[in-house]
């Protein structure tokens, strides 16, 4: 046995071993925990738990580092796009050029979803949340290719992959057309990934449409961003519900679902939200600020904190830059992203976040650019959902090939009646009558 943590519970020291990462993070493994002493660990939120050993993604929350597959988020955001990002996460190395184009000829031969699957969009009132029709309509796909539903079975699991990567796009604008009124739009594959959902969004049978380099080039920085962050809310779900051996248009439903919630991929579209209440209630920065600080309040400041970056979120300096250049691109002043500004250095300088270490997360400024290309914010965590897709689908892969695996059932530490036994209810009624 290598290096070990000695623990004595009361009968005499035993020893765990201690298990260190490839960038030196160390984990003392408790799997035989409970067959050697009985006891179990708690640990609420896994705040000190890691579920699994993963090789695709390392966050350092101290540092504000974030690699997929040991490449520096800056250098993808940099040099590489959405599709070839994905490719990485995916298969664990960056694409050959030959690689590449069949990766990209695959995503664009399978970009339409089954004619049939239009009609779903008819039962939707046009209120319908588009993440409650993307994880219904990811969780339906499965119905047309039952081929995947057992992934013990699925003969191709990369044409499943490819097949979800690409038409995540078509039923990601279809809400958006159905929210509008406006009639679907086909994709045209001689457009780019991200080229393709932008003209499925926003172009009309009615005239030609032409994709903005500027945006597509955003857009594409910004699902980079999004692509994975090792082990959050989402992902853990998607490899819990994975583990049970459940297929992968499932346990990607379930991943969008997880990431709805406002304090995970929801917080893009609270920060819109908040930034509009600031903005029409005419309410000064400062008395913003003040409140949030008030916890009689309730109020946090959506955007800001992180349960790993205890420094800042490397992916929000990186879209804070990009949100400057594409509303200057398009001519647009947005005084929401000037209260977004005050707000931060507001926050910075506020000795009650800078004790919590709270900095802008990924959430932060996104919406600002989503609003600025005319999607509208409910639509922004469907956006993160786009983005988070390969990420998801890494790690499910990842789960799924470790022999290792087991299916995903924590234990827990039982607070509630001891040992009492049935009472008729005529006599429980006594009872209480006397
Ligand atoms: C994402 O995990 C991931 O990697 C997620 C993600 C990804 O890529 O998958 O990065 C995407 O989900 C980003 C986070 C988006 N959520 C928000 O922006 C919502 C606002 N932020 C928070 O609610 C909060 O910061 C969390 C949920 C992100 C983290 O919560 P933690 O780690 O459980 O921290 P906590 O709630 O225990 O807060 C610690 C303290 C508390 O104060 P005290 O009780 O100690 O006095 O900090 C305070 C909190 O009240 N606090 C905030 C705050 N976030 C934490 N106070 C005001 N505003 C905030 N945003």
């Amino acid at each position: 046995m290598g290096e070990t943590a000695v623990l004595d519970l009361g009968n005499g020291p035993i020893r765990l071993p201690i298990i260190t990462g490839t960038e030196s993070e160390r984990a003392v493994d408790v799997r035989n925990l409970r067959s050697q002493t009985g006891f179990v660990t708690l640990d609420p939120a896994y705040v000190n738990t890691a579920s699994t050993e993963s090789s695709i993604t390392f966050i350092d929350g101290e540092k504000g580092i974030l690699r997929y597959r040991g490449y520096p988020i800056e250098e993808l955001a940099e040099n590489s796009t959405f599709v070839e990002t994905a490719y990485l996460l995916i298969h664990g190395e960056l694409p050959t050029a030959q690689q590449l184009q069949d990766f990209r000829h695959t995503l664009s031969r399978h970009s339409m979803i089954h004619e049939d699957m239009k009609h779903f969009f008819d039962g939707f009132p046009v209120t319908a949340h588009p993440m409650a029709i993307l994880c219904a309509m990811i969780a339906t796909l499965s119905s047309f290719y039952p081929e995947a539903i057992d992934p013990t079975k699925d003969e191709d699991t990369q044409l499943t992959v490819c097949r979800l990567l690409s038409k995540v796009r078509a039923l990601a604008a279809y809400a958006y057309k159905k929210s509008i009124g406006q009639p679907f739009m086909y994709p045209r594959n001689e457009l780019s990934y991200c080229g393709n959902f932008l003209q499925m969004m926003f172009a009309v049978p009615a005239e030609p449409y032409v994709v903005d380099p500027v945006v597509e080039k955003a857009l594409n920085l910004l699902l980079i961003l999004h692509a994975d962050h090792e082990q959050n809310c989402s992902t853990s779900t998607v490899r819990l519900v994975g583990s049970a051996q459940t297929n992968l248009f499932a346990s990607l439903a379930a991943g969008i679902c997880a990431l709805w919630g406002s304090l995970h991929g929801g917080a893009n579209q609270a920060v819109l939200h908040q930034l509009h209440y600031i903005h029409d209630q005419k309410i000064d920065v400062k008395k913003f600020i003040s409140m949030v600080k008030d916890k009689n309040s309730n109020v946090r400041l959506m955007g800001f904190g992180h349960r790993v970056y205890k420094n800042f979120d490397p992916r929000a300096k990186l879209i804070k830059r990009s949100c400057d250049e594409l509303l200057d691109h398009l001519g647009i002043r947005d005084p929401l992203l000037e209260i977004a500004k005050s707000l931060e250095e507001a926050a910075l300088a506020d000795q009650f976040f800078v004790d919590r270490k709270l900095y802008p997360n990924v959430d932060f400024y996104s919406g600002i650019m989503y609003r600025a290309m005319g999607i509208p914010t409910n639509m922004f965590t469907v956006m993160f959902a786009i983005g988070r897709l390969p990420g998801w689908i890494a790690h499910w892969l990842e789960m799924k090939n470790d022999p290792e695996t087991r299916i995903g059932r924590p234990r827990q530490i039982y607070t509630g009646a001891n040992l009492r036994h049935y009472v008729p209810v005529r006599e429980r009624t006594a009872a209480l009558q006397h």
